[in-house]
């Protein structure tokens, strides 16, 4: 991946305060996608596309057994298709990149893919039968994942259930979402991703970012490396990746420990002290930190140590008070059905990978008039298209699928929810704990996961989450029949 430079002065760090996302509840959300113009950096005005015109969109707050029935419009003069990364639902609500909500006019600016679009406005149905985690939502267009993203249109969605609720977890302002992204900016403080075309006339990026888009500001909930005031006592804080192509690892300074206590598909079953966090685009780490291991007045800084210079760091803790409570995280947290390797009834390989050179007919967005792409990332040889199955599990089939790679690629798969098994570069990693819907996978390493694939039968998909490689076609249907 590769830094876009920002036009403009760097913000200070550690000033400006964490914002807290809306928060939504209820079995009937509205969101309407629109153009808005944010304060992200102090004093300046940034255009945002957001779900409610913010970044990032309301957090919605479900619990599990109650379906949540989102309308959306579509304000903008794009498409766009909500997906609700690591939710369960039927096929037509997952977000398929073509069932694209074109906007009011019915029109987009270039060539669609087949698909079941909607003109104006659509709605998701989301069962929220699963166990409790930390879910989001973001655009999941076809080409134009990236930039949609990119531009803001990305949330959170926070299911809770009846287990984690007998917990007694810090809740409420002690339960803070943090949504870790990269951004550069322009000179006049706008987003600056380097498209190729900036009204999605043609998709793609300007060649130098073919592996990924890495910005110079660190943002968090939409703050420029913000600061969090809290009392000495515990805090449970959701990590989520919602980078396009940056990876993360997280440690505190001056030291101290991260309790994990979930991963992206809900709770652990127990939970696990950690001195850092690895977070790949896609991913969320459900943790609770002890504010009360430092003195007050305490400045505790989340570092990065995969960022450099300024992006060594992305947000900072103030210990500013005493508290009284001497609540601990309980021993045991929930249970997970656990599968084993003899459950599966067959292993499928997808490796992931570079091509070079254009010029493959099944090119979906060269077959569009694209443009020339010189490189694209596909998956068991193929980019992306919409007709091909490169897996077809049975309905209630366990499943191995090994992902091997060259280049690093966070994994995710629709749908399913998966535990991984092992990792030719090692055992598993502490981020791979609990039931996960992305894995990071590295370079020169092969993969193997296991999931039921259950819930819904028809098409899903599975692809890359660092946005570039999405867009460049790393993506491939299976359908559960
Ligand atoms: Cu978070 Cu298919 O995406
Ligand atoms: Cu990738």
């Amino acid at each position: 991946a590769a830094l876009v430079p920002s036009d403009l002065p760097l913000p200070a760090r550690f000033t400006v305060p964490l914002p807290r996302p809306a928060q939504r509840s209820g079995a009937e959300i509205s969101l309407v996608q629109r153009y808005a113009e944010q304060e992200i950096l102090p004093g300046r005005r940034t255009r945002v596309t957001g779900y409610d015109g913010m970044y990032p969109g309301p957090t919605i707050r479900a619990r599990r057994g109650a379906p949540v029935h989102v309308s959306v419009q579509n304000d903008l003069d794009i498409g766009t298709v909500m997906h609700l990364h690591g939710g369960r639902m039927a096929p037509e609500h997952d977000g398929y990149p073509t069932d694209v909500l074109l906007p009011h006019s019915g029109h987009v600016r270039a060539p669609l893919m087949p698909g079941n679009t909607t003109v104006g406005a659509r709605s998701y149905v989301y069962p929220m039968d699963q166990r409790a985690a930390t879910l989001w939502y973001h655009d999941h267009a076809m080409d134009f994942t990236g930039p949609n993203v990119y531009a803001g249109l990305a949330g959170f969605c926070i299911l809770t259930d009846a287990e984690e609720e007998a917990l007694g977890l810090p809740s409420n302002e002690r339960d803070v979402e943090l949504m870790l992204a990269d951004r550069s900016f322009t000179s006049d403080a706008q987003f600056k991703y380097p498209a190729l075309a900036p009204d999605q006339s043609v998709p793609g990026v300007e060649p130098l970012y073919l592996a990924g888009v890495l910005g110079d500001v660190m943002l968090v909930n939409g703050a420029p490396w913000p600061v969090h005031e809290v009392s000495r006592n515990l805090h449970r804080l959701r990590w989520l990746n919602g980078s396009n192509a940056r990876n993360y690892r997280l440690e505190l300074a001056p030291g101290g420990t991260l309790i994990q206590i979930g991963s992206d598909g809900g709770l652990l079953e127990e939970p696990a002290p950690r001195n850092s966090i690895a977070l790949s685009p896609g991913e969320r780490m459900d943790t609770v930190v002890d504010f009360s291991q430092y003195p007050v007045g305490t400045l505790v800084t989340v570092r990065n140590t995969l960022g450099a210079g300024p992006m060594d760091a992305v947000m900072q803790f103030r210990v500013v008070r005493d508290a009284h409570e001497d609540a601990r995280v309980p021993d045991k947290l929930s249970q997970i059905e656990w599968l084993r390797r003899e459950d599966a009834v067959r292993t499928r390989d997808f490796i992931f990978a570079l091509q070079f050179g254009g010029g493959h007919g099944h090119s979906a967005a060269q077959a569009r008039g694209g443009g020339f792409i010189p490189h694209q990332w596909t998956i068991n040889g193929r980019p992306f298209d919409t007709e091909t199955d490169w897996a077809t599990p049975n309905y209630g089939d366990v499943e191995i699928w090994r992902f091997t790679a060259v280049a690093a690629h966070p994994v995710h798969v629709h749908l399913a929810h998966m535990q991984v098994l092992s990792r030719s570069s090692g055992a598993p990693r502490p981020s791979d704990a609990g039931l996960k819907d992305t894995v990071d996978l590295g370079p020169m390493e092969s993969c193997e996961v296991i999931a039921r694939f259950d819930g819904f039968r028809g098409r899903y998909v599975m692809h890359c989450h660092n946005l570039e490689h999405e867009d460049m076609a790393m993506m491939a249907n299976f359908t559960v029949v």
